[in-house]
């Protein structure tokens, strides 16, 4: 008698076919298209005043396209972060999906930045460019953007008054806006530039798509905000990802980085490029609560 009949192997091969299966539809399905986190993060950085509360609102890397993230899924967006209440929104870039492993339909920046217009936060709504507009429609979201009352930041400061107080919102230009013929990429980032414009001693926030920057980020900004990566877009723990998008592999990843007391966080976003697969890093909103631990004790 054969040690495995043929009946246990086509039990055993059905069963592998139903878990990989089930596994292919939730890395692309379930877990891209219907799950939506909010990932919260309170903190007072070093230069950011303990007692000056501010509840930012992060979104990133949504990628807008049918059918992985159609209207629908943006405007469930909208509504999750107008349920947190948050004093300021941001929008790290890469705003639209590019490439047709993901983008069967593209959807006019028109329509998904109307959907954006039902953002609200008394602070407003800011965002920068990501590589992914920059290499494609970068003119016509802009457009898109100046429309829906998002201001579009490029290496440039805006102190904000809130509370009572002031702080820097510091927008970085993309740093991979450009591909070159001879392979490589040229930026439209200026940091010294951008921080050169902090004429007063007010804290700074620096929003930077790529979150590569961060090595070159002095003391005095407080916090970076950075997306791009989306977290590998897959995760298996302990299992070494080669395709996140930075020259340092892993590190700059995912979540809460603090290196030499300077502080970054890295959202994993919302959406997809190269594959339509999310695996191990579910869709997420930020939110950002700065100061506010300190300032309730
Ligand atoms: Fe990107």
């Amino acid at each position: 008698m054969p040690l495995v009949t043929r009946r246990a192997l086509l039990t055993a091969g059905s069963a592998g076919f139903l878990v990989s299966a089930a596994g292919g539809a939730y890395a692309g399905l379930i877990e891209p298209s219907l799950m939506l986190d909010v990932t919260e993060y309170r903190l007072t950085p070093p230069g950011w005043p303990a007692d000056l509360p501010l509840t930012i609102a992060v979104i990133a890397d949504v990628h807008v396209c049918e059918p992985y993230v159609p209207i629908g899924r943006v405007q469930r967006i909208v509504e999750t972060v107008n349920r947190l209440k948050p004093d300021l929104i941001v929008h790290l870039g890469d705003h639209e999906a590019t490439s047709r492993k993901i983008a069967a339909r593209r959807v006019p920046p028109r329509e998904w930045a109307a959907a954006y217009a039902d953002l609200s936060a008394p602070l407003g709504l800011y965002t920068v460019l990501g590589n992914h507009d920059w290499w494609h429609n970068a003119d016509e979201i802009r457009r898109a953007l100046d429309g829906a009352r998002i201001r579009v930041m490029s290496n440039e400061a805006e102190l904000i008054e809130h509370a009572g107080r002031r702080f820097w919102l510091c927008g970085l230009g993309d740093q991979l806006a450009h591909w070159l013929k001879r392979g490589g990429f040229r930026g439209e980032d200026d940091l010294p530039g951008t921080l050169a414009q902090l004429k007063t001693d007010d804290p700074a926030l620096l929003l930077a798509h790529e979150p590569d920057i961060f090595t070159e980020v002095p003391a005095r900004v407080s916090l970076t905000l950075s997306g791009h990566t989306h977290g590998g877009q897959v995760h298996i723990p302990h299992l070494r990802n080669p395709f996140i998008p930075s020259a340092y592999g892993g590190r700059f990843r995912y979540g809460h980085i603090v290196e030499d007391d300077r502080h970054l966080i890295v959202s994993g976003g919302i959406g997809m490029s190269g594959l339509p697969v999310r695996f191990g890093v579910p869709p997420e909103i930020v939110l950002v609560r700065l100061g506010q631990q300190t300032a309730t004790v």
